[in-house]
């Protein structure tokens, strides 16, 4: 059978990423999927630039238009990051009947109802795993795994380039300035570094967290939202002195009255399994009424973890592109159709 074609908007850390595990794990992938995924054309502001992966077997534009309006593409990636353009792309590919995966947590949580309810009026399917913690297959785990739950609350380590932060100023004393630019470095970082450090990111990602978990709209507006940048040395060193950590964490709720969602820092005692992911790791908690406490923990950020995600997103989406037409889930976790409106 054919490979399924596929359009990558962006050849950054993730897009890169992505294009080389598809390609080193390509039989398995293909034995997975049902089908070879082949990137056909791929988009980047800069195509003379070299890149961290091979790019040789793509149709390269610095026009994302040409890539989600390619006849040969079947399924758009979009890993531009941003909300603008990757919005207007996003709908444009849906528009034309092609499904997406994305890891744009900033645009799902500010665009996702709109995007979504599209997305269900024209059949199509919009995956979005690597938005959430990474490598983490927490959307997975929630929509399918928990799926005979009353998800009750969650709460986790959402942000990787904070949780470094934290930790290397904990563990070998380094400026807050110094380890931001070597997260920067890694890859970890997002464009604007101040959604990772003011809590943004966070709060982006746990409002997709709320809305999967709890069945509401997703309502970024609503969260509280701290971040990190407050915090000296000092303030972890004493943190330690009385057996505490600091963690960024975000929280979400469901009660009787509606719903709680904040992302701050938060004195964790030390014993906590919690209080032990470190580095760029990631952990969501998720207690669901039947299973009681569940933890995921994984890396947060970079290429391979993230093009995990992606990938999984894309095995999915070739897999129900190939069954039949008439048996298809439209998409992949939102139902704007049992989505409730709940106080926050
Ligand atoms: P990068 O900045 O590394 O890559 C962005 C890519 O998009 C680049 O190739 C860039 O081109 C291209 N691009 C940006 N703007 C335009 C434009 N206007 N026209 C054409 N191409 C454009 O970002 P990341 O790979 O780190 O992140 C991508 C997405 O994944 C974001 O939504 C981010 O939040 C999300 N994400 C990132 C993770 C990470 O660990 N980095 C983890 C999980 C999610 P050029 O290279 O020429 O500049
Ligand atoms: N900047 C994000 C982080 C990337 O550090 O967690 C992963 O979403």
């Amino acid at each position: 059978m054919e490979p399924v074609k596929i359009g990558l908007l962006g050849l950054g850390t993730v897009g890169c990423g992505t294009a080389t595990v598809l390609e080193r794990n390509a039989s398995e992938i293909g034995r997975r999927a049902g089908r070879g995924i082949q990137i056909a054309a791929a988009s980047a502001r800069d195509i003379e630039r070299p890149r961290a992966c091979d790019t040789s077997g793509m149709r390269l534009t610095t026009e994302p238009t040409e890539v989600v309006d390619d006849p040969e593409v079947q399924v758009v990636v979009e890993l531009m990051g941003g909300e603008g353009l990757a919005r207007e792309m996003v709908l444009r590919a849906i528009e034309a009947g092609k499904h997406v995966v994305t890891a744009n947590k900033a645009m799902i949580a500010k665009h996702g109802n709109e995007i979504f309810a599209a997305a269900q009026a024209r059949g199509v399917m919009v995956a979005f795993e690597a938005a959430v913690a990474g490598g983490i297959p927490i959307i997975k785990a929630i929509r399918e795994g928990l799926a005979g739950n009353r998800i009750e609350w969650l709460a986790g380590i959402i942000n990787g380039t904070g949780n470094f932060i934290l930790t290397e100023m904990r563990d070998k004393g380094r400026d807050f300035a110094d380890v931001l630019g070597e997260a920067q470095r890694l890859g970890y970082a997002e464009a604007d570094p101040t959604f990772d450090v003011e809590g943004i990111d966070a709060a982006h990602k746990l409002t997709i967290l709320a809305a999967i978990s709890f069945g509401i709209p997703l309502r970024f507006d609503d969260v509280h939202c701290e971040g990190i940048g407050h915090i000296a040395r000092e303030d972890v060193a004493y943190a330690d002195e009385l057996g505490y950590r600091i963690k960024n964490i975000g929280f979400a709720r469901q009660n009787e009255d509606g719903v709680e969602l904040r992302v701050h820092p938060t004195l964790i005692p030390e014993k906590r399994l919690i209080a032990n992911v470190d580095g760029v790791m990631n952990a969501v908690l998720v207690r669901g009424d039947a299973v009681g406490p569940t933890l995921y923990y994984g890396p947060g950020a970079g290429a391979e973890p993230t093009a995990s995600a992606v990938v999984a997103d894309l095995v999915d989406v070739v897999r129900a592109l190939t069954s039949d037409p008439e048996n298809r889930v439209p998409h992949l976790a939102f139902q704007p159709d049992a989505i409730v409106e709940r106080p926050i």
